[in-house]
């Protein structure tokens, strides 16, 4: 753990060196222990191709091959992701060009545990309240029955493109009666309560999506990630290789999009993963306790209670913040992922972003040793979620044996985009695992996978199906 204001500081404080070494031995995770995980990785994305019903399930998505760029039309995109609600109007002009018209909607804690029902009537209404509106501006024709992709970014057993079964709620989502249903006849009964006429062509996942939508403007992406408030990946599998599929009579060159729900791994078992006992309350006190192991040590979802977890345990320890008002750290996940990013980034020698995120949301005055170590601990805890999603990312490479031809992974989310060093922590991470090889595998932001990628495979759907071509799946 590296201190960058100066030592004495840090001597004369209740932090000891010791202590500071405590949380960088927990956190830290070693080139070795990073192959070890990607080969339990490996196996595990096989097993998913394999059976059904594994705990990562490696969905195959029913989008076949990649688009061609010249998909064109106006296409409806719902997302319903971890944090917003979104509806696109999107317009694809072939040659690669595309507009997007957008309205988003912050999803409240409620909307996120009320009867299932509710939920999709509040999508169809806002979904509603949009048409209106673009009619209204002329975008839309009126009565015009646009095709639609619903981005619903949680996992879902499909055996067909526009339909899915929830296996889990993830990401803190809890609404009633929708695990164990099929999510697009719930949308499209609450669509026909609500008048909205559109045909949902397509169900998508948000990595889907960005792999799909990264892959018509960078044709080099293979892997699509998500590394947000929840995290997951895809990427095109040969259908050869997907045993489970066999009696479909899919060709075995044919290309698959699988949507691997990388979020599941190690869970139950615990085998793989170094977890801390913050990762191990955090799981017992979830809503899905023993689920999604391997996005709890990563997400942006989780981050954050990590750091507040820490931060728990030194101030019941008489550590930190000596005869302070603490009452408002109590609250679970009332400390932001985007504060972490925040302390990592404040280059100030008195750490002043990080006295004004203490002082402004907890009202607690900080010591300058304490904000030196909480730099730190933002660092360790970011540092170790780029690192785990690299042995994810190393995983599928190893699985399609690209590492010598190179390819580019198109990732999204706030993780990615926001957090200061997290994209060089992965690349740092790769080169860990595959030594200098791992240079050969690039990154790149993603295209909107939830709204353009959404569209894009809606379009592609109808060409396979206007051409016949497995018109059932
Ligand atoms: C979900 C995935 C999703 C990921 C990123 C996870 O919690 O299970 O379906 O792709 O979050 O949004």
């Amino acid at each position: 753990m590296s201190l960058d204001n100066t030592q004495s500081i840090v001597e004369d404080s209740p932090i000891t060196s010791e202590l500071i070494q405590k949380y960088e031995k927990l956190f830290t995770l070693t080139p070795e222990k990073m192959r070890s995980i990607v080969d339990a990785f490996v196996e595990t994305l096989k097993r998913g191709l394999e059976q059904y019903g594994q705990v990562v399930p490696m969905i195959p998505a029913f989008v076949f091959g990649w688009p061609t760029g010249e998909e064109t039309g106006d296409y409806l995109a719902l997302d319903l992701g971890g944090t917003n609600l979104r509806v696109c109007l999107v317009t694809l002009s072939g040659g690669g060009k595309f507009d997007i018209k957008q309205k988003k909607y912050r999803l409240t804690e409620e909307q996120k545990q009320m009867e299932g029902s509710l939920l999709f009537d509040f999508c169809a209404d806002s979904l509603s309240a949009f048409l209106e509106s673009a009619q209204a501006e002329g975008t839309i024709k009126a009565g015009a029955e646009l095709p639609m992709g619903f981005t619903f970014s949680y996992p879902c057993q499909q055996d067909r493109i526009d339909h899915g079964i929830l296996i889990r709620w993830t990401k803190g989502f809890g609404n009633p009666n929708v695990e164990g249903f099929d999510v697009t006849q719930l949308f499209a009964d609450s669509l026909k309560k609500h008048n909205v006429p559109v045909s949902l062509t397509a169900l998508v996942n948000d990595t889907t999506g960005a792999l799909i939508a990264s892959h018509y403007t960078n044709p080099r992406t293979r892997i699509g990630v998500i590394l947000g408030t929840g995290c997951n990946a895809a990427y095109a599998e040969r259908v050869g290789n997907i045993p489970k599929m066999k009696d479909l009579g899919i060709p075995d060159d044919t290309l698959m999009s699988i949507n691997c729900e990388w979020g599941a791994f190690d869970s139950f078992e615990h085998k793989h993963l170094p977890r801390t006992k913050y990762d191990e309350i955090i799981d017992l006190t979830s809503n899905k306790p023993h689920e999604q192991a391997f996005e709890k040590c990563i997400s942006g979802r989780y981050l954050g209670e990590i750091f507040r977890l820490v931060m728990k345990e030194l101030i019941d320890e008489g550590v930190i913040f000596l005869g302070k008002d603490t009452s408002k750290l109590n609250e679970e996940y009332c400390f932001d992922t985007a504060y972490l990013s925040t302390m990592e980034s404040d280059m100030t020698p008195e750490l002043l972003t990080i006295v004004s995120v203490f002082s402004q949301h907890y009202k607690i005055e900080t010591t300058l040793a304490e904000r030196q170590f909480f730099k730190a601990l933002a660092n360790l805890i970011g540092t170790r979620s780029a690192r785990l999603a690299s042995c994810g990312m190393a995983a599928i490479v190893k699985k399609l044996d690209i590492l010598d031809e190179g390819c580019s992974i198109g990732i999204d989310g706030s993780l990615y985009d926001m957090y200061p060093g997290f994209k060089e922590r992965i690349h740092e991470g790769l080169t860990d695992i595959f030594g200098e090889k791992g240079k050969n595998v690039v990154t790149h932001h993603a295209e909107d996978g939830s709204g353009l990628g959404s569209a894009i495979i809606a379009a592609m759907t109808k060409t396979r199906k206007d051409k016949g071509f497995f018109t059932n799946l």
